[in-house]
């Protein structure tokens, strides 16, 4: 006969199954990383110059992210992502970190991976760290991560894997802390996405998995090969008159076939069903010019490194079938530090309990479509370049600039032509494909629907009616949501507007910690470490080198 003890033993095995179901259903987190794309980059904002269908399908399935904001370089950018906090923060709000600078993001700092390992994920990096290395400690799988195959500064050549950066050349490629010299001629965009599908493919499905694949693609390469890219992928762009931007297409699409392939990886192995698929710049795009770059952030103004919008205002996506009203752009306003607690909720987490953070939960708002939490963006503060810009509701300010004005334009090129876009290309590409096979796929309608309310529209007679903006001799107002070309300066208009600004900027400010920037330090050179840049600190008792080392 059953009794009540075995019935109550059969309810324990149920609820246990029950528990063991919850934990496997944590999702996969695939978190994709573009260097320097810029807006109108991506054929989902509306440009018909680059095709970037693998890119799009994801887009069109998940949510266009129209309302999200980075910071505007890199080093920033990632501490951001990895820390929840703003640059101000943590020390790094100026500029990039240097191989040769004795600092990296303190050790104090939990980061994302951390978080996600208290959760049970299992954690990978592939590609660019570019958050310190003159230590081992301050290297990725130091912190959080399993394995590490990539580079810890901030570029590097795709073919031959040296950086050139001041005070010097070496190789930057590696696997955990040793050296991957047999990479060599093997292109970067390739060696990432062969690692992170071998992840993929390898990974024990029964631990949710976190891959954090951050590519060196679009950023440029060394000054001798500034846009490395496979000659029949450039010459496949031959439409694009612009050398360079021809170049930039190749890497780009490179880039693209990558998200594909992961993608499509995730399907193999039977749990894209249960992944979640982010893909963002990390900040504004270099158009014309720009760190050796060719791209483009159209209409928007300005550059990365500029807190104009086209150096802050993101191109990114989510994609997850957890989402439970996908296939829209998402209008919540979204920053950066944003994503750690995002996903520490979409891992199951408790974000309440990061009180300590910038970052604010954006899980149920982007997943629901309700309403942000997020009223207002500091987009930073750097009394070292003078600049700092600020968003309140409608209102932006911006207050000094990066390069004594050199690089506060509007920069194309346009994009808006060169090819028609195709709408089958995407449903046909590998990412397409994929979607299908867990019957997640776009349709033509919605994609039909979706793209031009991704595009944003600034006509040039709002320009010309506009009252211009000189940084160097005023603060700026910007209504940014009637005006996302930040055309016309209200900052005369609204004197009180910038008062407010001002005193949120202030109050910003006092919470500020120095920036942790050092001079480079000569031990870093890679000439003194067979052409390598390396971990130099752990060979050095801490204190004055030139005792230590003749140089
Ligand atoms: C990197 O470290 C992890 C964890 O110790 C290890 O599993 C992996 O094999 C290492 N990778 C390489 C290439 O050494
Ligand atoms: C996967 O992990 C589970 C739980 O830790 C373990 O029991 C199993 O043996 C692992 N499978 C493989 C193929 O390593
Ligand atoms: C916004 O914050 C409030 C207060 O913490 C919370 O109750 C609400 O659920 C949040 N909304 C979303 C969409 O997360
Ligand atoms: C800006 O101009 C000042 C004075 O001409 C100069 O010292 C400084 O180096 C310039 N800064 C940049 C970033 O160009
Ligand atoms: C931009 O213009 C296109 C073409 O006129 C239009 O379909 C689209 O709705 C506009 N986008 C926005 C966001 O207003
Ligand atoms: C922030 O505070 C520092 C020192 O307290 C001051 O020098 C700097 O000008 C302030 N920056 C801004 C943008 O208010």
């Amino acid at each position: 006969m059953f009794s009540l003890r075995d019935s109550a033993w059969i309810l324990s095995l149920f609820y246990s199954a029950i528990l063991v179901a919850c934990e496997t259903r944590k999702p996969n987190i695939i978190f994709i990383v573009a260097d320097d794309l810029g807006w109108n980059d991506v054929g989902f904002h509306g440009s018909n110059q680059i095709p970037t269908p693998n890119i799009d399908a994801l887009a069109y399935s998940g949510l266009i992210l129209n309302n999200y904001y980075v910071t505007a370089i890199c080093t920033p950018s990632r501490s951001a992502i990895m820390t929840g906090k703003y640059p101000i923060h943590t020390g790094m709000q100026h500029t990039v970190l240097y191989g040769a600078e004795a600092r990296g993001l303190p050790l104090k700092e939990k980061l994302l991976p951390q978080y996600l390992q208290e959760l049970g994920y299992d954690n990978h990096i592939v590609g660019k760290w570019h958050l310190g290395s003159y230590k081992r400690e301050y290297t990725p799988t130091f912190r959080g991560f399993k394995s590490h195959l990539g580079y810890w500064t901030g570029h590097h050549d795709y073919n031959d894997h040296t950086a050139v950066e001041a005070p010097g050349w070496g190789l930057d490629m590696r696997r955990n802390l040793s050296v991957a010299y047999d990479l060599h001629g093997k292109y970067s965009t390739d060696v990432f996405t062969q690692e992170s599908v071998r992840i993929i493919k390898t990974h024990n499905v029964s631990k949710p998995l976190f891959l954090y694949l951050a590519h060196a693609a679009v950023h440029s390469g060394n000054p001798y090969n500034p846009l490395p890219a496979p000659d029949d992928v450039v010459k496949s762009f031959s439409f694009i008159k612009n050398y360079n931007r021809q170049r930039f297409a190749a890497v780009l699409s490179k880039l693209d076939q990558s998200v594909g392939a992961v993608t499509q990886a995730l399907a193999d192995r039977g749990i894209l069903s249960n992944s979640l698929i982010v893909f963002t710049t990390d900040n504004g795009g270099p158009a014309e010019g720009f760190n050796l770059n060719a791209a483009s952030n159209y209409p928007l103004k300005g550059v990365k490194n500029t807190l104009w919008e086209g150096g802050v205002r993101g191109s990114a996506l989510l994609w997850s079938p957890l989402i439970r009203k996908p296939n829209r752009i998402a209008t919540q306003r979204m920053h950066l530090v944003d994503w750690l607690p995002t996903l520490v909720d979409a891992a199951g987490g408790d974000s309440c309990q990061l009180s300590h953070i910038d970052g604010v939960t954006q899980w149920r708002a982007l997943s629901n479509d309700e309403p942000s939490n997020r009223t207002e963006i500091l987009h930073n503060i750097d009394d070292i370049y003078g600049n700092a810009a600020i968003t309140v509701g409608s209102w932006k300010l911006l207050k000094g600039t990066t390069y004594n004005g050199s690089w506060d334009n509007w920069y194309g090129p346009s994009g808006r032509t060169g090819y028609d876009y195709d709408i089958q290309q995407v449903i046909d590409s590998p990412a397409g494909k994929a979607l299908q096979r867990i019957n997640k796929a776009a349709t033509v309608q919605q994609i039909l629907d979706m793209r031009p309310k991704a595009t944003i529209n600034c006509s040039i007679s709002d320009f010309l009616q506009g009252d211009n903006c000189n940084l160097l001799e005023e603060n700026c107002l910007f209504n940014i949501e009637e005006d996302p070309c930040e055309f016309n300066n209200m900052a005369k208009s609204y004197p009180a507007i910038v008062a407010r600004l001002l005193q949120k900027l202030d109050s910003y400010n006092q919470t500020a910690i120095p920036p942790g920037n050092l001079p480079l330090d000569p031990r870093g050179n890679p000439k003194y470490w067979n052409y390598v840049w390396t971990n130099f600190g752990d060979y050095f008792p801490d204190g004055d080198v030139t005792t230590v080392i003749n140089i």
